[in-house]
């Protein structure tokens, strides 16, 4: 089937990324694997809009109802063999073939398009009195469509006789920019239509909250939220890019403009569009006015579980005549409106703005405002994001903001209610040591490129000691910094070498006998992390957990296999044919291990004692697990961190995955599982709950500790 992380992950098409396992791991050719032979013309005109047709059924299947029918490897090798055919008689390709999702690199200016039909907002309230009034007002017996407000980038796609033509932003709401080669990536998106119909449609192109956390751990958290990391994607250059990004839609409105085809109702409308194969938003419920209240209700309840982000409700009068004589004011229809849920956002005033630098030079602004309580916290900081998003706000020191707090994610200003004084321009020089800062071409952000620069080496080390990482007790930030300061250490390695100023550091305030030796002994107990940590908690560019899972996993088990790899021509071939390591991630891994630096920097944490290379994975006699492949996800009381599972899981024969798909055999969900959770119910994988996990250790005599 598509790639699990649908559109996602850092994969083309697993068409492509399991075509290189495949040369990977079985050079000689697999029965499986036929090599190509392009048969005649003709025979081969027919294969083509056959494996088309077939191929775009699976997509819907697997994108779009959540029902897959076949493997990823039956999907993988239609795909490949369409991409094969399509090679040999490129004048046989189909305008508006499936494997033109995978994207190309070739970098385009968007040129502009304007609308057929105006697109228009909608007015925002966030009372609920405002809007069962508004209901009074038009009609209170009429019947309404109460639906999700998705949080993203809102979309028009423009079908003539069933082709996409166009896949255009909102932009102004009169012209907004052609993105249609970025939207062919979107795998949810039909490229053509079963029927020959032109069709002008309004969508929320967006992303599930567990796709979103994984691409940015890849990206190492560059992104604010998945909002902005969305409308980012459609505006990247590359296709290529954009494919790599798990972009997902929903349409949620349409404009047929065949004069004999009639509609009555909203739900009419809708129910063509779903017919056409477009996914649409869960749970639009039509009621009559005097249920609206009620439905809110309902809708508010099922919000925290929702796997993709919703900012409120859009209720919309059905009635397409009645709709017509309601009219429009200047900018939005007098027959919906939008109920914004304002539980988690909070007015508060902007009193300063200063800077964090990360660990990767990103600097990101930081609104101070006067403290307000939002969802049981004290809020006092809240994002800025970057300068694009300060402008977009038009925001400045003495703004009257709104500021919010979704689930994980930090807080953030909002909306602006009063401008302040000056709209607010970061700084051109870092804030931490005065290097011209730079803006880099994928990003909105701006970086301090200097590797020296105080908070960057700073939060490199309070990164490296977190508890995800080498978990090394007793170095909280406070104590980083202090040792950074005062010079005792200015690097990971010299981390190591602390002992060595034991009698100083006893002498420094709050630093007795106690904590000075907690801190030792974790340093010390770090030697005995496993290598992954050692080479995720390293820092380097784009190398994160899951780059370095993935790295051990195909067979890059140690630091020299690393430095190895990247040495000598063609470096990167080889790492390139891992699946979920793209182009720009090689590069840095090419780029961090061959740098002098770095190098010196291993050699020095080589000679400290840390691991460099992975142990071998220990396996029990007793294999309980024996063919199961297990999905973990969610928070457990007695496995934390949750790999504590996942270990048994594989120590005692079973296979781990990081997502749940057809051959997934077992969910273990905790609390807080989310979108996997949803997913291995559609897919009917067993669900087992940590109770269940336990009488399971027990009846089969595991003891873990
Ligand atoms: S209906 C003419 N329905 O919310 C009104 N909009 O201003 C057409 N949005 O930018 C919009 N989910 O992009 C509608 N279920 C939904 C929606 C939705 C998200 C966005 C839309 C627009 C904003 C409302």
């Amino acid at each position: 089937m598509p790639p699990k992380k649908a559109a996602g992950g850092s994969k083309k098409t697993s068409a492509q990324t399991k075509k290189k396992v495949e040369k990977k791991t079985a050079p000689v050719q697999d029965s499986n694997v036929p090599t190509f032979s392009a048969p005649p013309i003709k025979k081969a005109e027919k294969e083509i809009r056959s494996l088309e047709k077939e191929i775009r059924h699976h997509q819907y299947l697997y994108y779009v109802k959540n029902e897959p029918s076949i493997s990823d490897f039956e999907f993988d090798k239609m795909f490949r063999r369409l991409q094969d055919l399509e090679k040999a008689y490129p004048e046989m390709m189909d305008p508006a073939s499936p494997t033109l999702t995978v994207g190309s690199d070739l970098e385009k200016d968007f040129v502009k398009f304007t609308h057929k039909l105006p697109v228009l907002s909608l007015e925002n309230t966030y009372n609920e009195a405002e809007i069962l009034d508004w209901i009074r007002k038009t009609d209170p017996d009429g019947l309404y469509s109460v639906e999700w407000k998705i949080d993203g980038a809102s979309i028009m796609l423009y079908y003539e006789d069933g082709l996409l033509a166009n896949g255009v932003t909102r932009g102004t709401g009169g012209i907004g920019d052609d993105v249609t080669d970025n939207i062919r990536t979107i795998r949810s998106i039909p490229l053509r239509l079963e029927e020959k119909v032109s069709v002008y449609l309004r969508g929320e192109v967006y992303m599930t909250y567990s796709e979103f956390e994984e691409f940015n751990e890849m990206s190492e958290g560059r992104y604010a939220n998945p909002r902005n990391l969305t409308s980012g994607s459609l505006k990247q250059k590359s296709s290529l890019d954009v494919a790599k990004r798990p972009l997902r839609i929903f349409t949620y409105d349409a404009f047929f403009p065949d004069p004999k085809r009639k509609f009555k109702t909203h739900a009419e409308i809708m129910n063509r569009v779903e017919a056409l194969k477009f996914p649409v938003p869960p749970d639009s419920k039509l009621v009559s006015g005097n249920e609206v209240a009620a439905t809110i209700q309902e809708f508010k309840k099922k919000k925290e579980k929702l796997g993709f982000p919703t900012d409120g409700l859009v209720i919309k009068l059905n009635d397409l005549a009645q709709r017509q004589s309601l009219g429009y004011t200047s900018h939005s229809p007098r027959w919906a409106r939008a109920f914004k849920f304002d539980a988690l956002m909070k007015e508060s005033k902007i009193v300063g703005i200063d800077y964090a630098v990360g660990r990767t030079g990103k600097i990101t602004p930081r609104a101070q405002i006067e403290p307000i309580n939002l969802a049981g916290t004290t809020v006092t900081y809240a994002t800025l994001h970057n300068q694009d998003y300060i402008d977009e706000l038009g925001v400045g020191i003495g703004a009257v903001v709104r500021i919010s707090k979704r689930g994980e994610i930090i807080p953030a200003v909002e909306e602006v209610v009063v401008p302040g004084k000056k709209v607010f321009k970061i700084p051109q020089v870092c804030p931490s040591c005065g290097t011209k800062t730079e803006k880099r071409e994928d990003s909105v952000d701006r970086f301090c490129p200097n590797p020296d620069c105080p908070d960057r080496v700073k939060n490199g080390i309070i990164f490296f000691c977190s508890r995800k990482q080498m978990d090394i007790e007793g170095l909280g930030e406070k104590q980083i910094e202090f040792l950074y300061d005062n010079e005792y250490i200015k690097n990971i390695a010299d981390l190591y070498e602390l002992e060595k100023h034991k009698e100083n550091l006893l002498e420094e305030e709050g630093y007795g006998e106690k904590s000075v030796g907690i801190i030792l002994k974790g340093i010390e107990e770090s030697k005995k992390k496993d290598f992954r940590f050692v080479l995720s908690s390293l820092g380097l560019r784009e190398i994160g957990p899951k780059v370095a899972e993935l790295l051990i996993e195909h067979g890059y088990e140690s630091m020299d296999s690393i430095v190895e790899a990247v040495k000598g021509e063609g470096k990167s071939e080889a790492l390139m044919e891992i699946p979920g390591i793209g182009p720009s991630t090689v590069e840095a891994i090419v780029e961090n291990f061959s740098d002098k630096r770095i190098l010196k920097l291993l050699e020095r944490l080589k000679k400290a004692g840390l691991k460099m290379k992975a142990d071998p994975v220990a396996k029990s006699e007793k294999q309980p697990f024996a063919g199961q492949t297990w999905c973990v996800t969610g928070s457990f009381e007695h496995f934390q961190p949750r790999e504590k599972a996942t270990d048994l899981i594989v120590y005692y024969g079973g296979k781990k995955v990081g997502s749940i798909s057809s051959k997934t055999t077992h969910l273990l969900a905790g609390p807080g599982a989310g979108s996997k959770l949803d997913k291995a119910k559609e897919l009917g994988v067993q669900i087992v709950s940590e109770g269940e996990f336990l009488d399971l250790l027990r009846q089969n005599d595991i003891v873990f500790s």
